[in-house]
């Protein structure tokens, strides 16, 4: 990567990939969707360290979440705890399918926002949450930092960044299926740095099969 025409095709190729992927849960989970249920549970008890009302707790007003899809985790955990929440995904296709999976409180969803995150620029001040899961790996590393950047901006007072991922056990890993990479864990943790934020707290996600990535779950501020 690095270069203006790789850049273009690493991004390309992925949403080509994902207009091909079936909008259901099975589909954002690249054939996992068993796994769905303990990931959330898992990502629930992580944000409830951080809610509340009083000294340093995040509010429970507006939540953004990044590479939507479907809207699979806005569903289970944005939805059933914040008043509002924003969905920002690249393909117009998952996003037009949240519209009814999300149900009734689908009518709490401020804004559907069809989006690369490289390019998209969240409103500044408006966020509680940014929950970014299963996505950083389409965005090169200048992308991921910059866009982390305009993320800071766009949180209220004690808001929080959560970025839930796979990470490699060393170095960067491509994928050349669905056109992303897995970074190891330091790597993440360097671009964080680069963004000017810092890990506030850090978990790794239990009970997932052993042969996928480990998955790790960072809050930022
Ligand atoms: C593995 S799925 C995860 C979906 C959701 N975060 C979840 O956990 O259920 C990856 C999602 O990222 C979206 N995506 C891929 N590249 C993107 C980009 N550059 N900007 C925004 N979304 C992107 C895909 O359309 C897809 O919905």
């Amino acid at each position: 990567m690095g270069d203006t025409a790789g850049e273009t095709k690493f991004y390309s190729n992925a949403e080509g990939y994902w207009k091909e992927v079936p909008p259901t849960v099975d589909g954002m989970l690249g054939g996992y969707g068993k796994i769905s249920s303990i990931d959330i549970n898992g990502s629930k008890a992580f944000l409830r360290k951080f809610l509340g009302e009083g000294e340093g707790k995040t509010s429970a007003g507006c939540a953004l979440d990044c590479g939507a899809g479907i809207g699979r985790i806005s569903k289970r955990l944005l939805l059933p705890l914040f008043k509002t929440v924003d969905l920002v995904d690249v393909t117009q296709e998952f996003l037009d399918k949240a519209k009814t999976y999300l149900g009734e409180d689908g009518k709490r969803v401020g804004n559907y926002f069809c989006s690369g995150l490289q390019d998209f620029v969240p409103e500044s001040g408006r966020y509680d949450v940014i929950w970014i899961q299963w996505v950083i790996g389409h965005l090169t590393d200048n992308h991921l930092v910059e866009f982390l950047r305009r993320c800071q901006k766009a949180l209220r007072p004690n808001g929080l960044i959560v970025i839930k991922d796979n990470v490699s056990y060393e170095g960067v890993v491509p994928d050349e299926v669905d056109s992303s990479v897995c970074r190891d864990l330091q790597i993440v943790r360097n671009l964080v740095g680069r963004a000017g934020l810092s890990v506030i707290y850090e978990e790794q996600q239990v009970n997932f099969p052993k042969e996928i990535y480990q998955v790790h779950s960072l809050a930022l501020r």
